[in-house]
């Protein structure tokens, strides 16, 4: 019996393909809102809320992650028979998440739980209106779930409970539920893997129920994932049905607009189509995020190279750049990007001419044209994207969001802990 399983193993191993299919792409917030001519307003509004000393946000013993509203997507599936959901891509968390049949409008509080102790003005810019109230006690409801595709176990011949309650909090809200286990594929595809651990959600934050997608698939490493569940591009390694142990991102440039387009996803081997053959590694320092050392940064006249360098991570879900405030103001500088208070971001001449910005890492520069970082955001002046981080402890200080991933081919080195970038072709 184990040599027949050695066999068949091996026999998928030899018929494994690289598979590639489409990313769908929304813009943030921000380009949205820009494109409406709304973001001043916007910005003004949250900033008048975010200048009164009343708020202060709940602190939260579960792991916080980074959470944008742009959306990279891939369509997957769960079941058998299989059932539908479209995912946000996120690098820079590891769990796989759906929402659940029972998360029903109305049945549950689907506000965050950080509304409820959140200050009513301060509530109303982190929370929908709904869900904030002068007297604490009473928690409205919102129905984020309701446009959602929902995961039916009865439906699956293939689930096995595991019933371990979950509560997960990202920046824009909180998602809990359950976990369950149950056949992975990438929809329409053979990429699929046995035994996956995934979140059913019986409630998400008010946020979710804005966004295009269902759920989010985790695509960091075990370490970060809550409940030590193995995220699905690793359980694909782990089962062998890789080639060769790569996913690689590639995202198109593209303007304030959605696109089904939006890019490239391509699952155990290189992507030839969209990327240069030539890669270059960069061994990680951690293996939680997809980090690495960032030893310097340059853009005409101004560099900058700490000695030790900074710690940086790929990730899919921030929207743009995140980077130490005094690296952004002196960028802009450069660059010729002007920093609107009123709407919190920086604007440039769409036309305008920017020299590159160029980061050194592991001995080699890569060059980001204007291009990648002057983003179109509809009518009117384009958004320099870059924002300041401020992070700390754990968190790396850079995010290298979608404008870097927009230059240089991802491809993510699950077996030999190492991001290589290669050129767009
Ligand atoms: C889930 O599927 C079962 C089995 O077909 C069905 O009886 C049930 O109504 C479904 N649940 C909902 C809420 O649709
Ligand atoms: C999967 O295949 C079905 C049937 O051919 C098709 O209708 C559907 O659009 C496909 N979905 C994706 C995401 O490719």
């Amino acid at each position: 019996m184990k040599a027949l399983i050695a066999l068949w193993v091996s026999l998928l191993l030899a018929f494994a393909e690289i598979h590639q299919f489409p990313i769908g792409y929304r813009p943030n917030l921000r380009q949205r809102l820009h494109a409406q001519g709304k973001l001043a307003e916007y910005e003004k509004e949250r900033n008048e809320l975010l200048s009164k000393k009343s708020i202060q946000l709940a602190q939260s013993s579960s792991p916080i992650i980074d959470y944008e509203d742009m959306a990279y997507m891939v369509p997957i599936s769960l079941g058998t028979p299989p059932q539908n959901f479209v995912l946000f891509i996120d690098s820079g968390s590891s769990n796989l998440w759906v929402p659940d049949i029972t998360c029903a409008g109305g049945k549950d509080a689907t506000c965050g739980s950080y509304c409820k102790s959140t200050p009513y003005d301060a509530c109303l810019t982190f929370c929908q209106e709904e869900c904030c109230t002068k007297t604490p006690q009473i928690l409205a409801k919102a129905d984020a779930c309701q446009s959602k595709h929902r995961f039916n176990s009865s439906l699956s011949s293939s689930y096995v409970s595991n019933g371990q309650k979950f509560d997960m909090t990202y920046n824009t809200g909180e998602v809990k539920g359950f976990f369950g286990v149950d056949t992975f594929c990438f929809t329409n595809t053979s990429v699929c893997v046995t035994g996956q651990e995934f979140g059913q959600a019986t409630t998400i934050g008010e946020a979710f129920g804005k966004q295009p997608e269902d759920g989010i698939i985790g695509l960091g490493w075990p370490a970060l994932a809550v409940n030590q569940q193995t995220p699905p591009m690793f359980n694909l390694l782990n089962q062998g049905k890789l080639d060769q142990p790569y996913f690689v991102v590639y995202l198109a440039e593209i303007g304030p607009t959605s696109q089904i387009n939006g890019g490239a996803f391509t699952i155990g081997g290189l992507d030839t189509t969209n990327c240069d053959a030539n890669v270059n590694w960069v061994p990680l320092t951690s293996r939680t995020f997809w980090q690495f050392k960032l030893s310097g940064v340059s853009s005409g006249s101004y560099t900058q190279t700490p000695s030790s360098g900074w710690q940086a991570a790929a990730d899919t879900a921030a929207s743009f750049i995140g980077a130490p405030k005094s690296v952004v103001t002196s960028l802009a500088k450069v660059i010729g990007a002007t920093y609107v208070p009123l709407t919190g971001a920086f604007f440039i001449d769409c036309d305008a001419v920017a020299p590159d910005i160029v980061f050194t890492i592991n001995g080699k520069t890569y060059n980001m044209p204007s291009s990648s970082f002057v983003v179109s955001a509809g009518p009117g002046p384009c958004m320099f994207a870059f924002y300041e981080l401020s992070a700390g402890g754990f968190y790396p200080s850079w995010m290298l969001g979608p404008p870097f991933m927009r230059a240089y081919c991802h491809v993510h080195d699950m077996q030999n802990g190492r991001l290589g970038l290669a050129n767009i072709k």
